[in-house]
């Protein structure tokens, strides 16, 4: 069986306390469904800065009254270390993933981008010390990797940040570092590769580039390609996602303070993105006629990102179970829904 499967049949046999910030965004609110459907007892937290009460509603309907009664919600903010010390009161695992997104909306605002990437960080990791929660994990970023060539990428390498975005989240895995060394206390970062799924924010100035498209295409908007349309990621479906955090939440002493990548160790172009989202829609009855218009590359963007996942495998017994092409076949009848 694989190491997945185990954690899900011992939680489901011996249910936990989760605390789940960013609760009401697109990880938070897949994370939360997920735990749900295993029984688990699930804090959420949110400001609603980026996140939908929307999105918190779906996952009333997709879990039964019983599930639904195991979840509490606490609207606050991170950024205030009282709000923190509430809501890690009798938590077991905490999974964090509140903070601003977007290298484009650190590049505009990075004050605010730092304030909750980096002081709400550390409001979390220091509340959740204290409380002796058994796990923190938190949502790190491929973005570490900054200007480092190496393909594909190994968490041991990373090179200089290139936005304030990705300078927060390289604060945030030293400081989880430290926290492991001087407190002793069980910390893991999941280097997230472009996520995506159901529920990811198709709207806004900064959303990302599978909803961004997505929506344009659907909706036959104006869609943009930023450079040649070769620029590649490894574009990770959600599910794999879900599949890290619990691993990670539940993973043995000696594979903590550490961070993983999260990823499925593929690269796809932009190009292929794109053609591969237009057959998906098409082969869903949603007719599309856009074709892409191509400008300049955007600053503070890495040209490749190719994650190697072996740490993961090895030390935490991870197996994507979806490839790229899994994944959009997947997300792509939510959005249709989404839209209609
Ligand atoms: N989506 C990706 O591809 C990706 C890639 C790398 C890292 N990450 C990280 O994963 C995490 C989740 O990302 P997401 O894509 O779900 O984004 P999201 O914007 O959908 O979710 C973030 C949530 O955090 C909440 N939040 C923001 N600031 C807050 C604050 N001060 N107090 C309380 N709540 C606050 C927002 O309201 C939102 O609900 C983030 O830490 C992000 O940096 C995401």
């Amino acid at each position: 069986m694989s190491r997945y499967n185990e954690v899900k049949q011992q939680l489901t046999t011996s249910p936990k306390i989760w605390l789940i910030t960013g609760v009401a965004g697109f990880i938070g609110s897949n994370l939360l469904e997920a735990l749900l459907l295993l029984n688990q007892k699930v804090i959420g937290l949110d400001n609603f800065e980026t996140g939908h009460q929307h999105n918190l509603d779906e996952v009333q309907q997709s879990v039964s009254v019983e599930q639904w009664q195991k979840f509490s919600f606490i609207e606050g903010d991170i950024r205030h270390y009282d709000t923190c010390v509430k809501a890690v009161s009798d938590i077991d695992y905490v999974l964090h993933q509140a903070a601003l997104g977007s290298v484009p909306r650190s590049i505009a605002n990075p004050i605010l981008t730092n304030s909750a990437n980096i002081t709400g960080f550390l409001n979390m990791l220091t509340a959740a010390k204290e409380q002796g929660v058994s796990s923190f994990t938190y949502a790190a970023s491929s973005s570490t990797y900054g200007d480092h060539p190496a393909l594909p990428k190994v968490e041991e390498n990373i090179g200089h940040p290139l936005s304030p975005y990705a300078v927060t989240k390289y604060v945030n895995e030293l400081y989880a570092s430290v926290f492991a060394k001087t407190y002793d206390f069980n910390v893991i970062g999941l280097r997230y590769f472009n996520v995506f799924g159901k529920r990811q924010d198709p709207k806004g100035a900064y959303a990302a580039v599978i909803p961004k498209w997505t929506s344009a295409m659907i909706n036959n908007e104006s869609l943009f390609i930023n450079g040649d349309g070769e620029t590649s990621r490894d574009f990770c479906f959600i599910e794999n996602v879900i599949q890290m955090n619990l691993l990670s939440a539940t993973a043995e002493e000696n594979v903590k303070d550490q961070v993983y990548n999260v990823a499925v160790g593929d690269r796809t172009t932009l190009n292929t993105l794109f053609d591969t989202i237009k057959t998906t829609l098409t082969n869903n009855h949603v007719l599309v006629d856009n074709e892409p218009i191509y400008r300049d590359f955007r600053s503070g963007d890495v040209r490749h990102s190719q994650a190697d996942i072996s740490k993961a495998k090895v030390n935490l017994g991870y197996e994507p179970k979806y490839n790229f092409y899994d994944g959009v076949e997947k997300a792509m009848p939510w959005y249709i829904n989404f839209f209609k």
